[in-house]
């Protein structure tokens, strides 16, 4: 599969093929990862970005740069197996992490290999669509959000669900961030680089006003955003213009 190669070799930005042999690798580790970096508390933000989906029983929905499904898993729930949920990824080990899962849960998500930047969908197939953890990796951060506002019907919801720079405690975010993050990941394995790379990317994403404003711009309106965990997490949402 082709993907999208960014223009500049920046901190915190790595070519799109990179980033897919990154996930590629470090795939069967993810999702424990995850768990101890969060203290278990990714759950709770994935089902808070799943209700500001806003999707209803029957409704269809797309979660891009899904991973290891589980933001697709909590829009499943919502829509039931009276909807539809497609869980989009370029990682092909991500998504088959994200396929056993689905299996063991009798299934309800539909897991397909795309580019977040060139997604293989119609113009407004989708009632909403959401991205966690996913869109601070794309190589182009406007063209990813336009990608989604595209594939949903107006009046549908764009959801992201992102690591932000907190504006308290920035000191002992960065210590926890810089310092013990990568040796957390390291400790794990042979996944240094992949921890080095999540908070220089983390640092040059959007602050929550800026990516606001890129939401808008890209032709969603109502933009809300709410924080968590002091201001670590930021879930953005928005509603395709009519
Ligand atoms: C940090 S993981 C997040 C996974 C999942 N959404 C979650 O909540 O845990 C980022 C995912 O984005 C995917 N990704 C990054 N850039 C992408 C792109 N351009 N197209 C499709 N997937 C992409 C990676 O393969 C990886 O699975």
């Amino acid at each position: 599969m082709s993907v999208t190669e960014p223009s500049t070799n920046e901190p915190g930005r790595l070519p799109a093929g990179e980033v897919q042999a990154m996930f590629d690798r470090i795939a069967p580790r993810y999702d424990r990862l995850n768990r101890i970096m969060t203290a278990g508390l990714d759950r709770r933000w994935r089902e808070a970005a799943a209700a500001a989906a806003d999707l209803a029983v029957g409704d269809a929905g797309l979660d891009v740069c899904t991973g290891t499904g589980d933001l697709a898993f909590a829009l499943s729930t919502r829509v039931t197996d009276r909807g539809r949920v497609v869980g989009a990824d370029f990682s092909e080990n991500m998504l088959d992490r994200a396929r056993v899962k689905g299996d063991a849960r009798g299934g309800g998500v539909e897991f397909v290999q795309a580019d977040a930047l060139a997604l293989p969908f119609g113009d407004g197939t989708f009632d909403a669509a959401t991205v966690g953890f996913g869109i601070r990796n794309v190589a182009d951060l406007d063209r990813g959000i336009s990608e989604m506002a595209r594939v949903v019907r107006p009046g549908g919801r764009v959801v992201i669900l992102e690591i932000t720079t907190p504006q308290r405690l920035r000191r002992f975010y960065e210590l926890w961030f810089d310092r013990v993050v990568p040796v957390l990941g390291k400790l794990m394995g042979k996944d240094g680089a992949a921890y080095s790379y999540l908070p220089a990317s983390v640092k040059r994403f959007p602050e929550p006003p800026a990516l606001a404003e890129k939401m808008a711009a890209a032709g969603l309106t109502d933009v809300r955003w709410q924080l968590f965990a002091g201001g670590i997490i930021g879930l953005h949402y928005g509603r395709v213009a009519p």
